[in-house]
């Protein structure tokens, strides 16, 4: 009979018998799955792997940090952290259709990876965090003809150039499965507990154009959220929420000034697998604590509107 601690057994064998006495590179992005995937590695192979960390400036405020901490200080797995912020959003410049975006953005981490692992005698693996979810949805859309709805930056194989070989550890599983396994690798509960966080980050959160001024804006906005969620003890019935800032300007009134600020969404959704999802039902004062919240602390913000479209037709992010 089936258990998640066979199953870990059975991926480490795997994962020796793939890499034998190779180096491996693994993409870490902060979020549960190349975390998982890291620990997993680790345990296998100790220190024949080498994480990497591409900081790619569109990163949540304190992330750095946080993943640093945890890799570095509390794992002790070798990370590199390569802040590439001026390589993506000088790229990102002027860009705002959501596949060019996405490009760049994969084209970019494979870049980077690439140079990194130029560094690293005897590397010929890269490790990547890929859910089964994943695998399918940038195949094809279910039943359907073969329709790519988004194209996911960790997905898709790698150009043969590069010449690594994929280690992905997780790409028989769905989320669920993968906090279980992350619970028994010893990840802290808090981190497993963390919302998924897309490999392209906050670009596909800021519609058309990306700036640094509506990045911030959106950082500091999206920690009030959080902050809100978690003081109302909802964190952990929700599957992922955010604040996208919205490429309008619109007239608002403060004290007896005049203000032509952003607007932004707050997306909140319940989901088992992210394949389909249902918009949170927050209580209004819920929302209208957290609206006069934003627009009190977040500078640049005069409006805020919650978005309720399920999973389909909507998608989760809003690119
Ligand atoms: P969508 O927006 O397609 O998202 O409904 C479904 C789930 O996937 C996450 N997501 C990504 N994760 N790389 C990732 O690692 C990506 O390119 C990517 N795009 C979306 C999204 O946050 C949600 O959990």
């Amino acid at each position: 009979d089936w258990t998640m601690a066979a199953y870990k057994d059975e991926a480490i064998r795997k994962i020796r018998e793939q890499v034998g006495d190779k180096q491996v590179i693994c993409g870490l992005s902060g979020g549960v799955d190349s975390s998982v995937a890291a620990v997993l590695i680790h345990e296998a192979i100790g220190d024949q792997l080498t994480c990497v960390f591409v900081d790619h400036g569109l990163l949540r405020q304190n992330e750095v940090d946080e993943v640093v901490g945890m890799f570095r200080d509390h794992y002790n797995i070798p990370l590199i952290h390569a802040d590439e912020t001026e390589l993506f959003l000088g790229e990102l410049d002027g860009v705002s259709d959501p596949e060019t975006k996405r490009k760049i953005i994969g084209r970019l981490f494979i870049d980077v990876f690439q140079k990194h692992a130029n560094n690293i005698d005897g590397a010929e693996f890269l490790a990547q965090g890929t859910l089964y979810p994943d695998v399918i949805e940038s195949v094809s859309f279910s039943g359907g003809p073969s329709v790519t709805i988004k194209s996911h930056h960790n997905v898709g194989g790698l150009p043969e150039k590069m010449g690594l070989k994929l280690v992905e550890p997780l790409r028989e599983l769905f989320k669920d499965e993968v906090r279980a396994l992350g619970h028994e690798l010893g990840l802290p509960a808090s981190f497993i507990g963390r919302h998924p966080f897309p490999g392209p980050g906050l670009a596909i959160r800021c519609p058309g154009e990306i700036t640094r001024e509506k990045l911030d804006i959106l950082r500091k906005a999206d920690a009030v959220y959080i902050d809100q969620i978690r003081k109302h003890g909802l964190y952990d019935d929700i599957w992922q929420a955010f604040v996208a800032i919205l490429p309008v300007r619109t007239v608002g009134v403060m004290g007896d000034g005049r203000t032509y600020d952003f607007a932004c969404a707050l997306r909140a959704v319940t989901s088992v697998d992210g394949m389909t999802a249902d918009y949170y039902p927050f209580s209004h004062e819920f929302l209208g604590e957290t609206a006069t919240r934003i627009i009190n602390e977040v500078k640049g913000i005069n409006r805020v509107t919650y978005d309720i479209t399920s999973k389909p037709p909507g998608t989760i992010e809003w690119e």
